[in-house]
């Protein structure tokens, strides 16, 4: 059986569809009807996951992060051991690291958990993805501090195509998958793009970091949160973020969607503010 955790999140709705006539289990906080078996567990209560965990499994291991999300999924991890769970996808991020900044922080301390644990793993750490766009676009416009550096950004559909891969195929070597899309346009590249396929006039704002913090504050995000996240953005696309790798269609056998794909399929979520 596969167990998909954070079923109904971005990643974890393509992957219920890609591992369509799979032995799937769907698991998330509330019943939700998917198409596919669907059991509730949530991760503040490790147990609730680690009890639909049989010998044999593959767990799909995805949640958004939450206070204390290093222990908690650590102490999945541990429940998926002591299961004899067969293997372990987890969904990370781009430069995870124990005390990096933000969600990389703890992501990092998972992964460090999951490589020590003793059960085959692939830990899957995904740039930025395509699917945030979606949220920051507001009538004509959007507004960021990434300056003028490139920026990498990959469809979550296709990260759940190298999770299905990873988790239909024979149970391989562990490792880590730095998962990107196929280019890394800077915004106003973006907004660029976005005018061309949406067929009417976007155009990105760059903002000092303390204005867009005050902008992200405004909208409801919460100090210091607001601040590191748009320092993070006057960072990123200046320290390796632009990087591309191959690993998608290494593991997949196709390339990754471009940006301009993803703008087409989702055109309806970026129409005009009324
Ligand atoms: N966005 C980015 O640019 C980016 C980049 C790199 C990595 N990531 C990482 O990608 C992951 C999230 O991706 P996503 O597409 O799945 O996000 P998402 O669309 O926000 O979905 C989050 C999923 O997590 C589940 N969840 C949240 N809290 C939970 C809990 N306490 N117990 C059980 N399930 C819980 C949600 O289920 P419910 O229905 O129960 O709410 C939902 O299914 C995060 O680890 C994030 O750090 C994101």
């Amino acid at each position: 059986m596969i167990v998909i955790t954070g079923a109904t999140g971005s990643i974890g709705r393509a992957l219920v569809a890609q591992l369509a006539g799979q032995d799937v289990l769907a698991v998330s906080r509330k019943p939700a009807d998917l198409g596919v078996r669907h059991a509730v567990g949530d991760f503040t209560a490790p147990e609730t996951i680690g009890r639909l965990l049989s010998p044999g499994d593959r767990l799909f291991l995805n949640s958004s992060p939450f206070p204390a999300f290093a222990e908690r999924l650590n102490e999945v991890i541990d429940l998926a051991a002591e299961a004899g769970v067969a293997q372990i996808v987890e969904v990370s991020v781009r430069d995870a690291a124990p005390g990096a900044a933000l969600s990389a922080g703890p992501h990092g301390e998972v992964d460090e958990h999951l490589r020590a644990s003793g059960v085959p793993h692939a830990i899957l750490q995904p740039t930025g993805f395509m699917q945030n766009l979606l949220g920051e676009v507001r009538g004509d416009r959007f507004h960021g501090s990434w300056g003028t550096g490139g920026m990498n950004y990959i469809d979550a559909r296709d990260i759940a195509a190298v999770a299905a891969a990873l988790l239909t195929r024979p149970v391989g070597a562990s490792g880590s998958y730095l998962l990107t899309g196929p280019e890394s346009p800077s915004h106003e590249e973006i907004a660029a793009t976005m005018t061309g396929v949406l067929g009417r006039p976007v155009s990105y704002v760059d903002l000092p970091v303390p204005e867009m913090a005050a902008r992200l504050a405004g909208q409801g995000i919460p100090e210091p949160f607001a601040t590191e996240l748009a320092t993070a953005q006057a960072t990123l696309s200046r320290t390796g973020w632009a990087e591309i790798t191959t690993a998608v269609e290494e593991v997949t056998g196709r390339p990754p969607r471009t940006l301009a794909a993803f703008l087409a399929d989702h055109a309806d979520a970026f129409l005009p503010a009324s």
